[in-house]
């Protein structure tokens, strides 16, 4: 069974494939492990991805379909450059150059770059990249969350990818690998669950479901590590099917204490950090963090979940579009699906670059007309 990560997944589905996983766990053999089986067709093409034939390997093929071509009428050039000005610097700036008498898709692109170099000269990272960073990990905007690592000024770095957020090392730990191991945000979403529910929700294109009543007191018995109790806690089937789909992210993340400290152990005994998750269609076993990360990083589903999101936030803070509802960020590009489709090719095409994120956020319709 494969489930087309681009369309909402229902909880009924969300549950089936986790029982679906579960059992499979036991008997040792995947249920994509037949698909898995299947010889690469190597074709490459975009108008083969999604077709079902292409085998199940992690960020393989993940090309979007084709969008329509962006094509006038578009707002005038002061009203777009106020708003890629708004996305960028977070302020209104005054226009770098002479504005040309009409917009153009190339000209937003290279606007919303240059701008975003100007700003980057001027301080550490453009106000907009702080903005997207805080809100992809649901940490506050404002006052600017007291993250351990300049992330943002990193991700406005040349050549920044999201490998590069996902992937960064800290000398002489281990485990502290990626965004997700800064402590700040550790301490923020000091356990399981909310790690889980938190880096589901900036990692998938469907977010997590919600939970459907208060949360059980995190109240862990002595003697037990805070994974034991935990797991013991949502195996009935009742609360697996929610919690077997998220969990393991963090899971993945249990090397740190409630305060983001590195640990060895957990209630004298040893720490269990590995899981297995589905990415891409994948089955994939993790020992920790260090090795999940890479994974996340080169997967279409992360890939596809960051552009848009990344969108998201550039359409909310150029005033192009209003805040849902359900304060889910996912939702707010629901009425813009060309555009997403836009900025997840123009992100994978240019090598999963933070530059090809700004550059595809300012070429979106939502942006220009
Ligand atoms: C519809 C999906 C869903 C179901 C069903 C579900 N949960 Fe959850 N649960 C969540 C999510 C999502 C979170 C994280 C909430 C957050 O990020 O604030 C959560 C959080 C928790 C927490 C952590 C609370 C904390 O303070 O950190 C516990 C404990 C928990 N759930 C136990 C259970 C148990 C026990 C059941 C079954 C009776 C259950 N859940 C059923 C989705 C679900």
């Amino acid at each position: 069974m494969r489930f087309d990560s681009k369309s909402p997944l229902p909880l009924f589905l969300l549950a089936l494939a986790c029982g679906e996983a579960t059992h499979a766990l036991g008997d040792g053999a995947g249920p994509l492990g037949a698909a898995g089986a299947t010889s690469p067709d190597g074709n490459g093409d975009a108008a083969s991805a999604g077709t079902g034939g292409n085998p199940p390997v992690i960020g393989d093929a993940c090309d979007e379909d084709s969008p329509p071509e962006l094509a006038p009428p578009f707002a005038s050039p002061e009203v777009v450059w106020q708003r890629i000005s708004r996305f960028v610097a977070d302020a209104e700036r005054e226009a770098p150059s002479a504005l040309p008498d009409e917009v153009s898709p190339e000209w937003a692109g290279e606007i919303a770059l240059a701008a975003f170099d100007r700003e980057l000269e001027a301080q550490t990272a453009p106000a907009g990249m702080r903005r997207f960073i805080a809100r992809w990990l649901s940490l506050p905007t404002e006052p600017e969350p007291a993250l351990d690592r300049d992330w943002a000024s990193m991700a406005a770095g040349d050549g920044a990818t999201l490998r590069t957020l996902l992937t960064f090392r800290e000398a002489g730990e281990p485990d502290r690998v990626g965004i997700f191991a800064d402590s700040f945000w550790l301490t923020e979403y000091e356990r399981i669950p909310r790690r889980a529910s938190t880096m589901h929700r900036a990692l998938n294109v469907n977010a997590a479901p919600l939970p459907p009543s208060e949360p059980t007191a995190f109240d862990v018995t002595p003697g037990m590590t805070a994974r034991e109790w935990y797991v013991n806690e949502v195996s009935p089937p009742v609360c697996a099917g929610c919690h077997t789909v998220i969990d393991p992210y963090g899971f993945a993340l249990e090397h740190f204490d409630e305060v983001g400290e590195y640990r060895e152990t957990d209630g004298g005994k040893p720490v269990d950090a590995s899981g297995w998750i589905v990415i891409d269609d994948v089955e994939v076993s993790f020992t920790s963090i260090a090795d999940l990360a890479p994974r996340l990083a080169e997967s279409c589903q992360a890939g596809r979940a960051v552009s848009q999101r990344f969108l998201a936030d550039a359409l909310l803070a150029s005033g192009t579009a209003a805040e849902p509802v359900s304060g889910n960020l996912s939702h707010v590009v629901l009425a813009y699906p060309a555009d997403e489709a836009r900025i997840n090719r123009a992100f994978f095409a240019g090598g999963r670059t933070i530059r090809a994120l700004v550059e595809g956020a300012a070429r979106s319709e939502a942006m220009l007309r």
